[in-house]
């Protein structure tokens, strides 16, 4: 069955199909008034969100079908121990695809395990967020119109940050694109992250520490939020908040066609003034976003259908473990309070070089 856990789970060409449907539901809303009657989406958020939850919400409403749900977890069976797993198990009997937000990092992968119907990530701890990556991928589309050779800074929590991780995976598969990271020390992108889609691909990077001396090389500025949730300590929270704050004395260094983009919420990293930025897209970013769910919504419906109801334990998200006997070291992994779940490991990178978990996808130094 086809789930969305990971924004590579789709190829280039199912992504420009995808911001093409997007396009001609904008066009023409009407069309698709009707193309899920019947069907029914199934939003569990076992973590805080507006827009994520709402937008898929508003997708589903769009296209005639019904929504169900929880937007807190302890609404839901969570707060009594229930697994995911068991939760998954049940709701895919109530609904024909779900989208699902949850605090631990590899959470929908045990879902995609247990369910009945496709699962659609919309954000697992700090690691993945691919459906943000399709609303950042449409409205580049649609502001820059093209994806090649374009020079993206990201600025902020690079560390916690799953909008960032999900976009330099997508960016990475475009030609002559540049990364301009921008963070703390603290807050850097994860070694393996870089690695992976950076390093190993060739794609020319370069780190710095503050917004000045990047913003004048910059197509896309890409701010984030410090992950606050995510910090082992308030002190260090504290300490790293405002590390960038976005004004207008800043825009000024950018180029004319630069275009700063946000998943939001934004706390306090952009100046309220540069909301009248003509190049300040954030807010049309969020309105793409329920455009593009609606097509991916319509796609997963739609191959679903082919195939048979049952539970998908073959998932190719599942190889063999590489590594018995060890076990996850990142306390935001989901196999630290899913009951009875194996440990996996794989070999971290192309090289063989060391192991990684394969639910959380952090490094294991045994
Ligand atoms: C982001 C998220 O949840 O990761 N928000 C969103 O989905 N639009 C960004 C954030 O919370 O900082």
């Amino acid at each position: 069955m086809r789930h969305l856990l990971n924004i590579l789970d789709l190829t280039a060409e199912e992504i420009d199909r995808l911001i093409a449907t997007a396009d001609d539901i904008m066009e023409d809303p009407e069309k698709y008034g009707d193309a899920c009657r019947g069907k029914i989406l199934a939003t569990l958020f076992f973590e805080p969100s507006t827009r994520t939850r709402l937008s898929f919400e508003s997708a589903m409403l769009g296209l005639g079908g019904r929504v169900l749900g929880f937007s807190d977890s302890s609404s839901s069976s969570a707060r009594k121990g229930e697994s995911v797993a068991d939760t998954i198990a049940v709701v895919s009997a109530y609904a024909d695809i779900i989208a699902m937000r949850h605090p631990k990092e590899g959470a929908p992968l045990i879902a995609a395990e247990h369910t009945r119907v496709p699962i659609i990530n919309g954000g697992d701890g700090g690691h993945w967020h691919p459906t943000q990556t399709l609303t950042d991928l449409l409205t580049i589309r649609h502001e820059k119109g093209r994806f090649e050779g374009l020079t993206v800074g990201l600025c902020g929590d690079l560390k916690f940050g799953r909008t960032v991780h999900s976009l330099i995976e997508a960016m990475s598969r475009y030609a002559g694109v540049r990364f301009v990271l921008i963070s703390p020390q603290e807050l850097a992108l994860p070694a393996l992250e870089k690695d992976r889609y950076i390093d190993a691909k060739g794609i020319p990077c370069r780190e710095c520490r503050s917004l000045e001396e990047a913003m004048g090389e910059l197509d896309i500025l890409y701010m984030t939020r410090i992950q606050r949730e995510r910090f082992a300590s308030e002190e260090e929270y504290q300490r790293l908040k405002d590390s960038y704050i976005l004004t207008p004395e800043k825009m000024a260094l950018a180029r004319g066609d630069m275009i700063v983009m946000h998943p939001l919420p934004r706390v306090n990293e952009i100046d309220p003034a540069v909301d009248e930025d003509p190049r300040a897209c954030y807010f049309r970013q969020a309105y793409y976003g329920r455009y593009i769910r609606m097509a991916l919504i319509l796609k997963l419906l739609e191959e679903s259908g082919k195939g048979k109801a049952v539970p998908d334990k073959g998932h190719p998200h599942f190889p063999e473990n590489t590594l018995p006997g060890a076990v996850c070291q990142n306390p935001h992994c989901i196999t630290t309070t899913e009951q009875g779940l194996p440990q996996r490991f794989l070999p971290a990178g192309p090289e063989g070089k060391g192991y990684r978990c394969l639910y959380c996808e952090a490094e294991y130094t045994p």
